[in-house]
């Protein structure tokens, strides 16, 4: 190598070194292929888990990106960076149950809201954390993206309130003594790369809902995968299924008028304990007069569809309350646990105005539904308010009411290698 070689493999070198030391902060980034994680604890905690609420300085465009005043096609995509908080993984990786692996079923969502995994520091050692994060950008496309600038505002606007929702719910599950049947749920800011697919390398950096990842699977898988023998099904279902817990899921899904009630969206963990996740179709949307609509409510759709199951899944039929309360009676009437009672009271004492205020619900339609109902069900019992309460089913196509209810199918199921699950008695069928 001459003189001039070497002068030129030292400037290469340095400039290399120089590169080495500069690895550009991620908000400098559009797309990031490999984003170091330096800016890890810092962002949550454990506050945001115990007080769960929408921080301070966030406002409705929190919840999108900021791409107001940028130059988007000057922002370059990066081969490297670092400023990571998370590393968001695939929600489809692998996780073992029953000593098999299963996959997390893809979570339904609009095109632009994304679901991830990942670990934080606020969780316990061990427990991973399900993020959601909205208003991604279709395509970055500068172009493309110029044009996007309204539909994010309007999109962060709405993610804005439909957190609210979701965290308000999570709060009157707290003070109904259902704390163990929700998540742990809370708003923090995700600065990570999407993983994989089409969108994979943008980079993220706003406000994302995060919850604690269930474990366990979703009623619906549970009772329909082929990975589980038959006898683990039966007896998960007959005796470890837990009663109490039926009970307050019913109780939680006519008091927030839930309408997305469907065996994808209540998990049943390994120890036979339920938990309730995407509850934020609830309260009475605004586009729509619908009341209710869940697998655990008698006189819905979903609910009577039930009873049409075949094979293992006719054992979803165990979910219905009436089959879980204590004693015979099978009416639970105002025989709520006291828990419940005390919030009932405590909600229908308040006005339309003080219970949004006090649960931080989005619009005051949404807090009379939960006032109304609360009432109902504290004067005219359970029955009775899915029956008749407001906002109400009607019997029709859309806004199903089967009334009078369908009565219990409280079996004892049987799995039969021949014929599968039969009723090993005839249904108790009480007077309704
Ligand atoms: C779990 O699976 C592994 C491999 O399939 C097996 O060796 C082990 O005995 C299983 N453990 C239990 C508790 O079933
Ligand atoms: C989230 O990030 C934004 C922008 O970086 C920042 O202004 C805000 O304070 C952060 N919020 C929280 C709660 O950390
Ligand atoms: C059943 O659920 C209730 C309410 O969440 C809980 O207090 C109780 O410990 C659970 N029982 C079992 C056996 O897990």
């Amino acid at each position: 190598m001459g003189v001039v070689g070497q002068w030129f493999f030292l400037a290469f070198l340095v400039i290399r070194a120089k590169a080495a030391q500069q690895v550009p902060d991620v908000h400098r980034c559009r797309r990031c292929k490999d984003c170091q994680i330096t800016n890890s604890g810092g962002s949550v905690s454990n506050d945001d888990i115990v007080l769960a609420s929408i921080p301070s300085d966030a406002s409705s465009g929190s919840f999108g990106p900021a791409i107001f005043g940028r130059r988007w096609d000057l922002i370059p995509s990066c081969q490297q960076c670092q400023g990571c908080s998370t590393r968001l993984e695939s929600i489809k990786a692998g996780f073992k149950l029953y000593n098999k692996t299963f996959a997390l079923e893809p979570p339904m969502s609009s095109s632009s809201t994304y679901v991830f995994q990942a670990t934080t520091d606020a969780l316990p050692p061990g427990q991973r954390a399900v993020v959601k994060v909205f208003c991604v950008p279709p395509s970055d496309d500068p172009w493309s993206l110029l044009s996007a600038v309204n539909r994010i505002q309007a999109c962060s606007a709405r993610a804005y309130k439909r957190t609210q929702l979701v965290l308000a719910l999570y709060h009157i599950g707290q003070d109904c003594g259902m704390t163990d049947l929700l998540p742990k749920m809370w708003v923090a800011n995700v600065t990570g790369v999407i993983p994989t697919g089409e969108t994979s390398g943008r980079v993220i950096s706003w406000l994302g809902l995060w919850a604690q990842r269930v474990q366990g699977l979703s009623l619906r898988s549970f009772l329909s995968t082929r990975q589980l023998p038959p006898q683990l099904v039966m007896d998960t279902m007959h005796h470890k299924l837990n009663s109490t817990q039926v009970v307050l899921a019913a109780i939680f899904d006519l008091l927030t008028s839930q309408r997305d009630g469907h065996t994808k969206n209540i998990f049943i963990q390994e120890d036979g304990q339920i938990k309730l996740i995407d509850i934020e179709d609830a309260l009475g949307l605004q586009w729509t007069y619908w009341g209710i609509n869940s697998v655990l409510i008698p006189t819905t759709k979903r609910h009577e569809a039930t009873r049409r199951l075949k094979g293992r899944e006719r054992l979803t039929q165990l979910l219905d309350y009436r089959c879980q309360l204590a004693g015979s009676s099978k009416i639970l009437g105002t025989n709520y646990p006291p828990a419940v009672s005390q919030c009932l009271t405590k909600i229908a004492s308040k006005t339309v105005a003080e219970v949004k205020e006090y649960y931080q619900i989005p619009n005051l339609f949404q807090a009379r539904t939960l006032k109304t109902r609360a009432q109902d069900m504290l004067t005219k019992g359970f029955e009775w308010t899915y029956l008749y309460g407001e906002p109400r089913n009607y019997p029709g196509a859309f806004m199903h009411l089967r009334s009078p209810p369908s009565p219990p199918l409280c079996c004892k199921f049987e799995w039969h290698e021949d014929s599968g699950v039969e009723c090993s008695h005839p249904p108790e069928n009480p007077s309704f």
